[in-house]
This record gives structure tokens, C-alpha cells and sequence, in this order.
């Protein structure tokens, strides 16, 4: 029973890193953990030489990556939320698992779970990256998101700047109430003064946010890792009755 991780973030330690740990660890399966920005996967370059091999002709670390998504029973994929979308080292990724897509669908059947990390649109993003594995013909076991550090919290110039990420998500600018206030209680208080995009000003009560610190986020994380167990096991016991009928 083999199952890998694979984060997009390359944020050292971050949350997306550790919801997937927590993912792996509680699968109690053999386990692997890639983190894409200390290793080297390019885009797809659309040059269609995988149609015939199910391999990339692209000389990267996708080749062995690849090797060890092929040989687990279940993937599990974080990103951080980057621009209302998955990370770039994300989207290299996911895009390669192309060669192994087409014609002979040889990811199909393959358990897969999702993990994505944000301030406000990490729901699209772990939605996104669902809907991508599925078209590999991996069965999604579950999908969690969880609000992590806005970088403004920890850039530097610190509380006062009119284009903040709670600005950017502010229903002044976007028209749709993305909650981002709310879900930041405790760790940011927007003072009266804002005004996004003309006189950002805001107080930081806590500057990282650490899913570490949210039982329940982790709670969920495990319980997915079990999600993830039991189907692998339920899908050897289906084998093994097979092959007993014989
Ligand atoms: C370049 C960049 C763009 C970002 N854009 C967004 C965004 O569009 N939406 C969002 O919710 N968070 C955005 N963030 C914030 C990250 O999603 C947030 O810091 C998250 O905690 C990162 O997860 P990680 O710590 O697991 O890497 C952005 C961060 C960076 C560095």
C-alpha cells in the first residue's frame, strides 16, 4: 500500500505541507513526500511525443516523480491558492500528468485527494485540481481546503497599504462577499479607515496563521488519510475475493 504527496507550495514547512503529512501519516500507509519546488517539473509543451509511450520526452524530474505516482495506490495534491488559482509548480505538475493520460488512461482507477491552502478562493483551487485528476480517471476519496497566512501578514511594510490580499478580496472590489473579514477574526481587524485600493489601514492581532493552531482542520485532515486507507483496503479485499472465486 503506497501513497504519495505532492505540494505545490514553496513556502518551507507551510500548511499545505503539513495537511498533506497529516493526510500520509494517517493513510499508515508506505509514504512519500515530493515538495515540486525543491525539484524541477516544467510545463507541458504540448508537443504530443507521450501519444504513443504514455512517457514525456521532457528531460526533468517528472521521470522519476512519475514513476512513483504510477506505483501508488493513492495521490494526494496540496497547492497554496496564487491568483484566485492553483501554484505554478502546481499546474507544471498536473499538466505533465498528461503523458500519462491519454489514449491508455494509465492513471485511471487510481485514489486521489486534494488539499488547497488560501485566504479566499482556496475552494476553486482544491475544486480545480479535482476536477483535473478526475480527467486523469483517478477517483477523488475527498477534497479539504484551510485558511492559511496572508502574505501581507508577514511582507514587511506591515499594517497600513491600500492593496492588501483583504483588499483585493474586499466586496468594494470584487461585488461578492468572499467572507475573507470573517474568516480572519482574531487575526486581523480591518480599522474604520480602509478604503480598499484608496487608504488601506488594518491591524494584525496575529501574524501566521497555522493550521497546527485548528484542531478541527487537522481533525479533517486525518480523517481523510482514513477515508484514503479504507478505500485502499476495501479495493485489495474486492482483489483478493476475486481471486478466491477461482
Ligand atoms: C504570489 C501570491 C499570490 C497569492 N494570491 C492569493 C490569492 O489570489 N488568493 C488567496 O486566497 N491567497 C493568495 N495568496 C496567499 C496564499 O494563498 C497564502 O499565503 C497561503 O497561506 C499559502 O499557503 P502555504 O502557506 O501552504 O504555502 C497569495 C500568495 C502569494 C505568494
Amino acid at each position: 500500500m503506497k501513497v504519495i504527496g505532492i505540494s505545490g507550495s514553496p513556502t518551507k514547512d507551510s500548511n499545505t505541507d503539513t495537511l498533506i503529512n497529516a493526510i500520509l501519516d494517517a493513510t499508515g500507509a508506505e509514504t512519500d513526500f515530493v515538495k515540486l519546488s525543491e525539484i524541477n517539473v516544467g510545463p507541458c509543451i504540448a508537443c504530443m511525443k507521450c501519444v504513443d509511450t504514455n512517457e514525456c520526452v521532457i528531460n526533468d524530474h517528472f521521470k522519476w516523480v512519475s514513476k512513483k505516482v504510477m506505483e501508488a495506490d493513492a495521490i494526494v495534491v496540496g497547492s497554496p491558492t496564487y491568483y484566485g488559482a492553483a501554484s505554478a509548480f502546481t499546474k507544471a505538475f498536473i499538466e505533465r500528468l498528461y503523458s500519462k493520460r491519454h489514449v491508455k488512461l494509465q492513471t485511471g482507477g487510481k485514489l486521489a485527494a486534494t488539499v488547497a491552502v488560501g485566504v479566499a478562493a482556496e475552494k476553486m483551487v482544491a475544486e480545480w485540481m479535482g476536477n483535473a485528476l478526475r480527467a486523469g480517471g483517478m477517483e477523488i476519496v475527498g477534497s479539504m481546503t484551510a485558511k492559511g497566512t496572508p502574505c501581507c501578514f508577514v511582507c514587511g511594510p506591515g499594517e497600513t497599504c491600500n492593496y492588501t490580499v483583504w483588499n483585493a478580496y474586499s466586496k468594494e472590489l470584487t461585488g461578492m462577499d468572499l467572507g475573507v473579514e470573517e474568516a480572519y477574526k482574531g487575526y486581523l481587524e480591518l480599522l474604520p479607515d480602509n478604503k480598499p485600493y484608496a487608504h488601506g489601514s488594518a491591524k494584525f492581532l496575529k501574524s501566521y496563521r497555522s493550521v497546527k493552531d485548528e484542531p478541527y482542520v487537522m481533525d479533517e485532515a486525518r480523517r481523510l488519510g482514513k477515508l484514503i486507507k479504507e478505500k485502499i483496503k476495501n479495493r485489495s479485499r474486492k482483489a483478493g475475493d476475486l481471486k478466491c472465486g477461482c
